[in-house]
């Protein structure tokens, strides 16, 4: 039986119901609607419950103003980079993450290098007490930094506080457990983690502190999701890392003071993540004699080139359907190359089977992967090394032309800077820091495929 203040609420898109059902309509989630007691009051009600009259708000420019706030440097290269170069004053950032994928330690290291550049930094969990947050910086040799530490998920409480305190910094981690005691839902549902959200982004923008918020992904959507959020904060930072690696990638994929997909790279050590600064390295196989089947990517990540290596493995098949695995790159798009290079170029990849995977763990969905992931293929095919001095890239078209790629002399540059002596793409500009080897149609990838000499 439903009780009479209660509402169904979705906890992964916050859409609300007046009946439980299996499936968001919003969103498309299956059993993520839970039954919720009461509904968010509007912002800023809290406590409040009397009814004013409007205020006239005073209209301005576009122009004009004086000068803008500095952003403010966190003194960790790769979370400047992923934030856009800073923090800007009065914004607010969400850290969405696996658990333990060491958002609490990379905010832990931001609020510390922070305060040692002399702003006033609070860092509030609600997830662990001050004592397990102290060993941690101890263990990380943080302790020195002058950061305000508190465990407290009382949203009343926090938000006391920090008008009281007026920090320039502010950590909560997490948003989950926070809690507003004007509203009858439990914590971490969408209810609560919603208003907490709205209450501290409201303190942010009127107090010019840097809101950070932490918040957990969870796929059986028990808790909470930080998707609510997504539309309330200025920039939605991704922690992601894959499994069983040390590498950490941050990933901006909305920045209302930056572009987005940009990304940070970090690597977790026995002492805290580490910046990687030259990630590429990471990235790119040992050196040694080149096998077939591999083809260096000059890849962009948001505005950062970055070399990755594209590995193929082609063989014939016994099965009358032939496998296809692939780890790092599109499913469907490498189908869609498989059957472009058998119908433009007369290949037979229908009779083999193929494994394709990218280097390192990272994810590429740029287009502009297709002609080097075409290159692999039809390497292993072929059983032809390519040579390792050349890296690829150019997005193919259904017909079998190469298009041009975005940002082609980031790329290029980002080759030379790592010794590779030429490139085979589509034709770009007039100036190039390297040669390139001009490919108008897979054809031409194929033919210099056959020739090369790896
Ligand atoms: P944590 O920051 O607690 O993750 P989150 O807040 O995202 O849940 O990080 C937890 C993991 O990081 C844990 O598995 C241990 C590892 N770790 C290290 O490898 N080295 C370190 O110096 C620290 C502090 C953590
Ligand atoms: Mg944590």
């Amino acid at each position: 039986m439903a009780r009479a203040n209660e509402s169904h609420v979705c906890q992964s898109c916050g859409a609300v119901y007046s009946k439980w059902q299996g499936r968001c309509d919003d969103c498309g989630e299956w059993n993520t609607i839970a039954a919720e007691a009461g509904e968010a009051g509007p912002p800023g009600s809290l406590g409040a419950g009397k009814k004013t009259k409007g205020k006239i708000v005073d209209f301005t420019t576009l122009k004009g103003g004086g000068e803008f706030e500095p952003r403010l440097l966190t003194g960790n290269a790769e979370f400047d980079r992923a934030c856009g170069g800073g923090l800007v004053p009065g914004s607010a950032l969400l850290i969405g993450g696996d658990p333990g994928v060491g958002k609490s330690t990379l905010l832990l290291q931001i609020a510390a290098g922070v305060a040692k550049g002399g702003a006033r930094v609070a860092y509030l969990s609600g997830e662990e007490a001050t004592a397990q947050i102290r060993l941690r910086a101890q263990r990380l040799g943080l302790d020195e930094a002058p950061v305000a530490l508190a465990s407290a998920t009382a949203l009343r409480d926090i938000l006391a506080t920090l008008k009281a305190d007026k920090p320039d910094v502010v950590i909560i981690d997490s948003i989950q457990t926070l809690w507003s005691d004007a509203l009858p839902a439990a914590p971490g549902t969408v209810t609560q983690v919603r208003a907490s959200a709205q209450e501290l982004i409201r303190f942010a923008k009127g107090s010019g502190a840097v809101l950070f918020l932490v918040g957990h992904v969870t796929k059986d959507g028990q808790i909470a999701g930080p998707r609510v959020v997504e539309h309330m904060v200025d920039a939605v930072l991704y922690f992601e890392s894959e499994q069983g690696r040390a590498f950490r990638l941050l990933r901006a994929v909305k920045n209302r003071f930056g572009a987005a997909h940009e990304i940070g790279v970090f690597e977790m050590t026995g002492g805290g993540l580490r910046e990687v600064a030259n990630p590429s390295e990471l990235f790119l196989s040992e050196p040694g004699e080149p096998a077939p089947g591999a083809s260096v990517f000059a890849g962009v990540e948001g505005t950062r080139p970055l070399l990755v290596e594209f590995q193929a493995l082609v063989s014939p098949t016994t099965f009358a359907a032939p496998r296809r695995a692939v780890v790092g790159w599109d499913n469907a798009r490498l189908s869609m190359m498989l059957a472009v290079l058998d119908a433009r170029c007369g290949l037979e990849f229908g009779r083999h089977d193929v494994f394709l995977n990218v280097a390192g763990g990272l994810r590429i969905a740029e287009p502009a992967a297709d002609l080097a992931a075409a290159a692999a293929l039809c390497s292993s095919l072929f059983d032809r090394p390519l040579p390792k001095t050349h890296v690829v890239f150019g997005e193919v078209a259904l017909s079998g032309a190469i298009r041009p790629a975005p940002q082609a002399e980031a790329r290029l540059k980002e080759a030379k800077k790592l010794g590779f002596k030429g490139a085979v793409a589509p034709k770009g500009g007039d100036e190039s820091p390297i040669p390139v080897t001009c490919v108008e149609t897979l054809g031409d990838l194929v033919q210099w495929v056959r020739c090369a000499d790896g």
